[in-house]
């Protein structure tokens, strides 16, 4: 892809008069980003919601970023390449720092299947407010889950490049949290979760 990434010569980023510690005192939180790397079907988005909820319910400043929703707006113009999948991590990555600014709680469901994507979301977002969460699912569970029937299209050669088929996913190896859908309840997962975030 051709986008001049790396080059942005005569700007200078604006000095914020009201800081972002300042910011997240007034909404009486700590911001942090929880990204959710799994396949497709994994069960990210269900988990996802399902803290949203809870934390909206406790009074916390939430937000849910969803790769497919994504992909329909900020990030419309990218495909599944290993290219656009970097893009598009990179972007994600860029709003979740702006949302984690505002004082938010983000939460992110990404497939995000290369380890250095997600390094650099790590990066871009802040260590020290980034929680990764693995949804782990075998590549066979999800494909008989098949919610949207993209694994079946994929079998078939209708779609392309498709994580898990025919193209790879990066198991994480060191994720601060890692949840087997296949074992684990969702409101076990949530619990789990929201444990994580009372201690950051
Ligand atoms: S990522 O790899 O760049 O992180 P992202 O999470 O944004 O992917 O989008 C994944 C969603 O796009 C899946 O949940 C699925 O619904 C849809 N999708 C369409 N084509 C593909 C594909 N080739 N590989 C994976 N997901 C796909």
């Amino acid at each position: 892809m051709d986008l001049p990434i790396n080059s942005t010569p005569h700007i200078h980023p604006h000095a914020f008069a009201v800081s972002a510690r300042e910011r997240a005192e007034l909404l009486r939180q700590t911001p942090g980003i929880v990204w959710f790397t799994g396949l497709s079907a994994a069960g990210k988005s269900t988990i996802a919601s399902a803290v949203d909820v809870v934390l909206h319910r406790n009074g916390k400043h939430s937000f849910l970023l969803d790769g497919d929703t994504l992909r329909t707006g900020l990030c419309r113009d990218l495909g599944f390449s290993n290219e656009h999948r970097h893009e598009n991590i990179r972007r994600v990555s860029e709003v979740s720092r702006l949302m984690a600014d505002a004082g938010l709680l983000v939460l992110v469901c990404s497939i995000s299947p290369f380890a250095a994507d997600r390094q650099l979301a790590r990066a871009i977002a802040g260590p020290h407010r980034f929680i990764e969460v693995h949804v782990h699912v075998p590549v066979a569970v999800a494909e008989r889950r098949d919610p949207k029937g993209l694994y079946k299209l994929a079998r078939q050669g209708a779609i392309k490049d498709f994580t898990g088929i025919d193209s790879p996913y990066e198991e994480p190896t060191t994720p601060d949290i890692r949840i087997n859908t296949t074992q684990c309840s969702v409101a076990d997962a949530v619990a789990l979760i929201a444990r994580r975030l009372g201690r950051t």
